[in-house]
């Protein structure tokens, strides 16, 4: 009976850590992890609905497999996450060869699945049941007793580590099919967090990044208090061992005054904001249902300019969007060139089956003009990211390194080599040096740089 598996991962950063937790769930089970399909007696795609394409990948992927696992008749080809929550048994109707589909809420059940299919029990299938039916506890559950399989060796890097505190999101984008695949907004208890991190520093981590969906709606309850985000991260400040911890994605409506105070306050909080706008025309984040204006949004901007200044803030976009006339377009342009984002990931418009916007209004934009209006607008922000890049030769920053750059992770021979690593703001820096360096923190000037990496030298003897 075959024990190593393969994963493949798609998706946010919610995907790369249930994949970290699989991993580590699977290795704790007695299987082994490979870095080829090919190897693996198990082959997990851990997906994403956020986009077609995104589906489109993985279904065309599932295809491909379909003559290994004709060759291969015992090779367990399992679909993970989101699409598996979003498709169901349809999934098995399309790729009949799949053996498991397991939704984001039941990973912690993966092992216990796949007993039954090498005990000859045919496919399985967990996922939750809709969003009211009872998937609160549920997924809170496996929550409980997922989240703290953590284990160095099954992150992608030793170093750092994401730590969700919460899951779901209750926002409802009409453009969004997150809501719908993650459940309903839940955020964890402060103790939980604060053991997975306190762990996690034992383990020698550096980094921590709480993830959640709208990560600054954060609200627990422990004892007598609440805890906002704000709290959060004041109470975790205090964990030794950790340098830095950062937080991902912001709700722009819920960046209130305490949480930037507590970005400038707290020396190891990074003065990194990602906090996306999706559009800079009102007309557009109305009927994406956002929640607020472009002149809220440039206000809060204001509000972190004023506060922290040196803040890097990153946005997410959608072009292309149901009724997004070229006028709307063009405030989107108008924002991006005042905002001066660090970077901006622009997405072009995709209808999603089960949300508001694919049952209430049409796709009108052509995929030509989306297309255009994606290169235009990554054009734009491209130029902005250089120029912050540049500002910063000659400069000397602290940089986490994070391992051999991409180039440098093919080279066997030599102690010395191209090394990664990031500033607080989240900017990618290669640079040569000793593979001792790894996991260190260090100060490396600039001395070259594009729109999206820094080129340096350590600064110190190292
Ligand atoms: N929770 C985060 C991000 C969720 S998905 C937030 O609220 O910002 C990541 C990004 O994918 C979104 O910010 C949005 O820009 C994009 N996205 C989501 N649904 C999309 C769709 N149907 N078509 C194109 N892009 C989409
Ligand atoms: Fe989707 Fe909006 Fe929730 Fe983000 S806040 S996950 S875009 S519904
Ligand atoms: Fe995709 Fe699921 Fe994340 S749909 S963006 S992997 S929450």
């Amino acid at each position: 009976m075959g024990k190593s598996f393969y994963i493949e991962t798609v998706g946010c950063q919610m995907n790369v850590l249930d994949s970290e937790l699989v991993a580590a769930s699977l290795q704790r089970a007695g299987y082994q992890a490979v870095d080829t399909p090919r190897q693996a007696d198990a082959i997990f795609f851990n997906t994403c609905s956020v986009r077609q394409h995104a589906e489109d990948k993985i279904y065309s992927a599932l295809g491909r497999l379909k003559h290994v696992k004709d060759r291969h008749p015992h090779k367990v080809i399992g679909v993970l996450g989101c699409m598996a929550q979003k498709d169901q048994e349809r999934i098995f109707r399309r790729a009949p060869h799949v053996d498991l589909v397991v939704g984001p809420g039941q990973l912690a059940q993966l092992p216990a699945l796949l007993e039954r299919i090498h005990g000859g029990m045919g496919p399985q299938i967990e996922v939750s049941l809709d969003r009211k039916g009872g998937s609160r506890t549920e997924v809170e559950e496996s929550f409980e007793r997922f989240d703290p399989v953590r284990e160095a060796p099954a992150r992608p890097t030793r170093h750092q580590a994401m730590v969700r505190i919460m899951l779901g999101c209750d926002k409802f984008c009409t453009y969004c099919i997150v809501p719908s695949v993650r459940g309903p907004e839940q955020s964890r208890p402060v103790e939980q967090i604060e053991a997975e991190v306190r762990q996690l520093a034992d383990q020698g981590c550096l980094e921590v990044t709480l993830i959640g969906q709208t990560v600054n709606s954060y609200r627990a309850v422990s004892g007598v208090r609440t805890f906002r985000l704000s709290d959060l991260l004041a109470r975790l400040h205090g964990i030794e061992g950790i340098r830095r911890f950062k937080f991902v994605t912001n709700y722009p409506r819920h960046m209130t005054t305490d949480l930037l105070e507590a970005v400038r306050d707290l020396e190891r909080v990074s003065p990194y904001l990602h906090v996306p706008a999706q559009s800079g025309a009102n007309s557009v984040l109305k009927r994406m249902k956002r929640g607020y204006t472009v002149e809220q949004y440039r206000e809060m901007l204001a509000e972190i300019r004023q506060i922290v200044p040196h803040a890097a803030v990153t946005s997410d976009f959608i072009v292309g969007f149901c009724g997004e006339s070229e006028d709307d377009f063009q405030e989107t342009v108008a924002l991006v060139r005042e905002a001066r984002f660090k970077n901006s990931f622009i997405f072009k418009y995709s209808p999603r089956a089960g949300t508001k916007s694919a049952e209430l209004y049409e796709d009108d934009v052509s995929d030509e003009v989306k297309r255009r209006r994606n290169n235009e607008l990554l054009a734009i922000q491209n130029a902005i990211s250089e120029e912050q890049s540049r500002a910063l030769v000659d400069q000397t920053l602290e940089i986490l390194v994070e391992g051999p750059s991409k180039a440098a992770q093919r080279q066997t021979a030599g102690d010395i080599l191209q090394l990664t690593g990031r500033t607080v703001c989240d900017r990618i820096v290669v640079f040569p040096g000793h593979r001792r360096l790894i996991g260190q923190i260090l100060p490396v000037r600039i001395t070259k740089a594009n729109a999206f990496t820094l080129f340096g030298e350590v600064a110190v003897n190292g």
